[in-house]
């Protein structure tokens, strides 16, 4: 690939180590993907931000850069930790664990990472502009920026996100391309979905895209109007249960005006028609538990917005949470700061209600919780649940959620 003359100096080390080992791995990443040439990025968001990810290893890597000077050349924020940090012990984190992340956060800021510890940076400091190319990792942010701003990113790698953060480039491939941002896949919603489609169906319809899409480009029509917090539930849901990295709903997404936008010169691949039925099944197969007792409620999958914090705050006020259950909101601090201010916190935490904040369930370590059945309106929980906090997981409505965390059981849907 071409490499303009600074570039080539920053490959012979000019600039220091850090840089050199980050371009070079970049140059061979956009070798490997056939990239022509960088392209400077506006922003980095990265996901090694977490002990659980980066683990020993990532304590390591990062101390190897600060010792080497390193600091990051473009905004960049982080993903949630393993921890929340001002409330570990609530969540009966082991402090070892504990001060291992707080490790990491100590040489993420020395290198000039905003601690945002939020998937939803988009919501703090990091909002990108339509058309602008990125340096993300992070499926639900990734699929965000790509779908709902506009902006350019390829769904970035542990680490790789590290290196685009630490030169401000990546190599121009995939979705930083105007012709490989057209749809390839269409989803068309049957008239008896299209007519009534529920809020708690967006993650529905993004976990079946994501499982009939793969990675490839979805376009979805049938949707009349879709709110911030339906995109972020549905593009989450189809990056989980596929890899999707961009997806267009005609007259809602801004690359998607019309049918004919969202495919280019191109017909689609291949035609899906989704009805009620299909979100019914598809329903069904998120929930791996049954209806019974529960031990604990996640909600704030993608990070809970000010909006979502309101809807808890007022399904919850003058109601208790269930003995013997757990209901967890999950949330940054940005929202969890504008949530107070508002009065929402404390109408939740009356309530009996916790918020997780900074991290969440699939982030932190639940072994100590022995959580069996855990009940979820997230797409992106449903997907990972079983396997992350290891319980029964049952998916549904953010009201039926609340409900299940007020009396202690759930009905499956
Ligand atoms: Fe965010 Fe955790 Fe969900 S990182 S997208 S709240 S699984």
């Amino acid at each position: 690939m071409h490499l303009t003359d600074e570039e080539r100096r920053i490959i012979d080390g000019a600039f220091g180590e850090p840089q050199r080992i980050a371009l070079s791995i970049l140059a061979k990443l956009g070798d490997a993907y056939g990239a022509d040439r960088m392209v400077e990025i506006a922003s980095a968001h990265i996901v090694g931000s977490s002990y659980q990810i980066a683990g020993e290893a990532g304590i390591e890597i990062y101390g190897q850069l600060v010792e080497q000077g390193a600091t990051v050349k473009v905004r960049t924020t982080c993903d949630p930790g393993s921890i929340d940090f001002a409330r570990w012990r609530k969540f009966k984190t082991p402090a070892n664990y504990a001060e291992r992340q707080i490790k990491i956060a100590e040489l993420l800021g020395r290198m000039g990472v905003i601690p945002t510890w939020t998937c939803t940076p988009y919501t703090t400091f990091n909002v990108p502009r339509f058309g602008e190319d990125l340096g993300w990792s992070e499926s639900s942010a990734v699929v965000f920026a790509n779908s709902v701003i506009g902006a350019r990113t390829n769904r970035m790698a542990a680490y790789v996100d590290v290196c685009a953060a630490l030169v401000g480039r990546v190599p121009r491939f995939g979705l930083h391309l105007p012709e490989c941002r057209r749809g390839e896949v269409l989803f068309e919603l049957a008239a008896d979905l299209s007519d009534s489609f529920e809020d708690h169906f967006f993650p529905v319809l993004g976990y079946l895209v994501g499982q009939r899409t793969g990675d490839r480009i979805p376009v979805v029509t049938g949707i009349q109007h879709a709110t911030f917090d339906q995109l972020k539930a549905f593009g989450a849901a189809a990056a989980a249960s596929g890899s999707v990295a961009l997806y267009h709903m005609v007259g809602v997404t801004p690359e998607a005006r019309t049918l004919e936008e969202a495919f280019g010169a191109r017909p689609p691949a291949e035609r899906i028609v989704v009805g009620r039925r299909e979100i019914v099944l598809t329903m069904e197969q998120m929930s791996t538990g049954e209806r019974g007792d529960v031990d604990v409620v996640g909600v704030g999958c993608p990070h809970a917005s000010i909006d979502q914090m309101r809807r808890y705050a007022t399904l919850l006020r003058g109601k208790q949470v269930h003995t013997g259950t757990e209901l967890w909101i999950c949330a940054n601090t940005v929202v969890e700061d504008m949530a107070r201010k508002m009065g929402y916190v404390e109408t939740i935490e009356q309530a009996g209600a916790k918020l997780m904040v900074g991290t969440c369930h699939n982030d932190c370590p639940l072994g100590a919780w022995g959580f069996r059945r855990l009940v979820t309106d997230s797409g992106k929980f449903a997907y990972y649940t079983p396997t992350t906090v290891g319980a029964e997981c049952v998916f549904t409505s953010t009201e039926a959620c609340i409900e299940a965390a007020l009396t202690g059981r759930v009905e499956k849907q």
